[in-house]
């Protein structure tokens, strides 16, 4: 490992198995990781995404992964990636994560997110591999209240919804781990991802009718769905809609291969929050994307919708701090970018 020669001027820096990398932050850091010279074994069971992804994170990076087709909780399978790769850290994203439907499949979660995390802790641990990077999540605060923001690593952690918990449960699972050994181990806590890869090649595909503002919005923009509900008119807010923290998904992607380069100066279990610190309403987020559509969305106001809280966003700090790393792409960036890929892409891969 490094001064050795290897893919155009970077440098061989390490092997990384990238779970959920079909996905979208996962296909996002895979490109990210590959630039920045890391080779990648990347492994997804397309449970919520597409082999499409892979290849064009290959023709972006200007080489490929390796990439194997797995679902995680196959203990067997996932030995034997160990044992067919010299692997030095793992980034974990593999999981399920739409809120609602955790409400009505609260096994299908447990069982995917956390039995997934416990087969793959064992196979790390079999094969002498306890470096770990783990998507996780500001729904790890709970439900806070607006006087708690900025929102710290220090703030509180509790669950509202069984995929919250799942993160929950994780994280308590993984600070267990690095108590009783040798682990090194980076608990990321995403505020909200949007955008995409500036090329418009990647990006966000969910399946059905989005949960999410980005994704429903732009698909309102493209022409696929009628109109956008904006959920409550009268939160205390300058124009009553909620806010958000909403990070670009390339600064979330680099925030990853930062936490790599971090990963030997942590002892134990350390959560770090990734988010810009920049706070937006609903109705910032749908002007914002009308600018970079140029065309106005079609949305009303709706009755709020149940669990959501009044204003969540991060304070950054302990990111700078510990990783080097500080989002740097605008609300505007993030519209434009998801945009090119939403118009290039309307039915999605
Ligand atoms: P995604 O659904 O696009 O990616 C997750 C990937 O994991 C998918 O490709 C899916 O096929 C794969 N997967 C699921 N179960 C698997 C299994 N048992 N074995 C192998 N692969 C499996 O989601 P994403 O937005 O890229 O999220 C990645 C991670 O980040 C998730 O853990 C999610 O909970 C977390 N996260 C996401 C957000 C967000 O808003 N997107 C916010 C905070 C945290
Ligand atoms: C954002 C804002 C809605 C859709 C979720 C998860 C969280 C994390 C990030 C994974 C809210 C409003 C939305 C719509 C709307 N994911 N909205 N109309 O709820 O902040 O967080 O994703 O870990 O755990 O809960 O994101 O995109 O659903 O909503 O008005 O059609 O947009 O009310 O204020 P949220 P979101």
């Amino acid at each position: 490992m490094g001064g050795m020669a290897n893919h155009g001027s970077s440098e061989a820096r390490g092997t990384i198995l990238v779970t959920g990398a079909a996905g979208y932050i996962g296909s996002h850091t895979c490109v990210v990781l590959l630039e920045a010279g890391w080779d990648v074994v990347g492994v997804d069971n397309f449970d919520n995404s597409s082999p499409v992804a892979v290849d064009r994170v290959a023709e972006l990076a200007g080489r490929p992964i390796d990439f194997v087709e797995l679902d995680l909780r196959d203990r067997v399978a996932v030995d034997s990636v160990f044992a067919a790769h010299d692997i030095d850290s793992v980034v974990h994203f593999a999981g399920l994560k739409a809120v609602g439907e955790s409400v009505a499949e609260p096994l299908l979660y447990h069982d995917t997110n956390v039995g997934s995390t416990i087969s793959l802790l064992g196979a790390m641990d079999a094969a002498g591999v306890r470096d770990l990077v783990f998507s996780s999540s500001c729904t790890v605060y709970g439900n806070p209240e607006p006087e708690d923001m900025p929102l710290t690593e220090a703030q509180p952690t509790s669950a509202v919804s069984p995929y919250g918990r799942t993160k929950l449960f994780i994280e308590e699972m993984l600070q267990d781990v690095a108590a009783a050994g040798s682990w090194r181990i980076l608990s990321l806590r995403y505020f909200n991802p949007v955008g995409a890869h500036a090329s418009g090649r990647i990006g966000e595909d969910p399946s059905g009718i989005p949960n999410n503002l980005m994704p429903y919005t732009m698909q309102v923009a493209v022409g696929v769905r009628e109109s956008l509900s904006v959920f409550g008119g009268d939160y205390p807010t300058p124009d009553g809609t909620c806010i958000r923290d909403y990070i670009h998904v390339v600064d979330l992607a680099e925030g990853h291969e930062a936490a790599l380069r971090t990963l030997p100066t942590v002892e134990g279990f350390e959560a770090i929050n990734l988010g810009t610190g920049v706070g937006s309403t609903v109705l910032e987020v749908v002007a914002a994307s009308e600018r970079a559509v140029g065309a106005p969305i079609a949305h009303q106001i709706v009755d709020r919708r149940p669990g959501d809280a009044t204003a969540v966003f991060a304070d950054p700090a302990r990111a700078l701090d510990r990783m080097g790393w500080k989002a740097t792409r605008d609300l505007d960036d993030m519209c434009v970018d998801h945009w090119r890929w939403q118009k290039n892409n309307p039915n999605g891969y």
